[in-house]
């Protein structure tokens, strides 16, 4: 069983997400596990203090180093093999060839989610890989964490079942975005579904989708 912990100061905003739909369902029937380790936990004196002013001056707090490293190491004692990655808007960024990769290797995911307006960046010596949901900044590494976790779980074996198949969906070749699909009723409110979809012709059928599946770039 796959084991995806999450280092946060706000596990409240990640309970919601893994514990709907289909990251429940992957719960429920054994093939991952969730854990949230609250950040403030391990922070430094009575205050439990998470973040502190940068040296050299500037806006803003950054996480201390040794509530991060306290955190990382309870989650490697919880998973030795755990990669650990940081979510970072300058980390590479994330794909669905990476995403296929990581649902399918043996090993457990410690992720940190920084907050306020960044880390001490002594917290890389820990981290295996750094990683970016894309080219634009939010408040903290939560809704990245959320976003990887989702695309990975889907695509660990047994998780979409018979509902969706993930290989023949959008990016399953990681440049193809998936074709458009209409269900019933064939005409809703003068909008019609393309006539080809209600022919029974598969080979057209096939051909329309082809076509109609964007390349992304
Ligand atoms: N933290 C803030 N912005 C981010 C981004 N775009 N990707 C990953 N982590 C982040």
């Amino acid at each position: 069983m796959k084991k995806f912990q999450v280092i946060t100061l706000f596990p409240e905003m990640l309970e919601g997400v893994l514990n709907s739909s289909m990251m429940w369902k992957a719960q429920k029937e054994g093939l991952v596990s969730f854990e949230l380790i609250n950040l403030r936990e391990f922070g430094v004196g009575p205050r439990q203090q998470v973040d502190d002013t940068p040296y050299g001056g500037g806006d803003g707090m950054l996480l201390r180093p040794e509530p991060l490293f306290a955190a990382v190491k309870k989650a490697k004692q919880n998973d030795p093999t755990a990669k650990v990655v940081l979510m970072t808007p300058r980390g590479e960024r994330w794909k669905q060839s990476v995403a296929r990769e990581w649902s399918q290797v043996d090993h457990g995911y410690i992720f940190i989610c920084g907050r306020y307006e960044g880390y001490d960046e002594r917290i890389v010596t820990l981290v295996d890989k750094q990683v970016s949901i894309g080219d634009y900044v939010l408040t903290g590494g939560e809704i990245p964490a959320m976003a990887i976790i989702d695309s990975v779980v889907r695509l660990i074996p047994g998780v979409l079942g018979g509902e969706a198949s993930a290989e023949i969906e959008s990016f399953s070749d990681g440049e193809t975005l998936e074709f458009p699909q209409y269900t019933k009723p064939a005409e809703f409110e003068d909008l019609r579904v393309p006539d080809v979809l209600l022919s029974g012709n598969h080979a057209e059928i096939a051909k329309w989708r082809q076509e109609n599946s964007l390349k992304s770039d």
